[in-house]
């Protein structure tokens, strides 16, 4: 299971074109259409725009890590989506359509035992023995 999800997030599943490295993260900023209002026609937080100016950064938020990913439910900027499982699917579904969407966000036709599988990958990125306090609140 654990082993197939991790064949998976650096395969098929194309996780790792964002989540790499010894922190699972780019440290870049990427449109996930996270956030995206389609009946007002745009973000309701507009992200890495508001600091560098460049269009393109339009609902654009730094690449997380994914270790101890587990133990921090909800998930994304915004805390919207509310499990692990939940996430994988906003990703099989390449995302909310924008137009600011990253190009690396396409459909990934996970079938419903794979979906199953990454969550048990990112289960197993949860480590042990040092301070690891979740957060009550989100920054102000
Ligand atoms: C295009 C780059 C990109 C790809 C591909 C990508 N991620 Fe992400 N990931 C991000 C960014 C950026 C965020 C934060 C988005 C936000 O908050 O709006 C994120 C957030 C997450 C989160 C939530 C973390 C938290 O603490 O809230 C998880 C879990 C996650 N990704 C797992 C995955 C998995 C599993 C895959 C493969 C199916 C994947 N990611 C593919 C860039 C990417």
């Amino acid at each position: 299971m654990v082993k197939n999800g991790s064949n998976l997030f650096f395969g098929k599943a194309l996780c790792m074109t964002c989540h790499l490295g010894p922190n699972f993260t780019d440290s870049q900023f990427h449109n996930l259409g996270v956030g995206w209002d389609a009946a007002a026609n745009k973000m309701k937080d507009e992200g890495r725009v508001k600091i560098s100016g460049k269009a393109e950064d339009t609902g654009a938020f730094k690449t997380p890590t994914v270790r101890d990913v587990a133990k921090h439910a909800p998930y994304m900027h915004d805390g919207s989506v509310a499990t692990l499982k939940d996430v994988v699917e906003h990703y099989n579904k390449a995302g909310n359509p924008n137009p600011h969407l990253d190009p690396r966000m396409v459909k990934l036709n996970l079938s419903a035992t794979e979906v199953d599988e990454l969550v048990a990958f990112m289960e197993a990125l949860n480590g042990e023995g040092y301070q690891d306090t979740v957060p009550t609140a989100f920054p102000q």
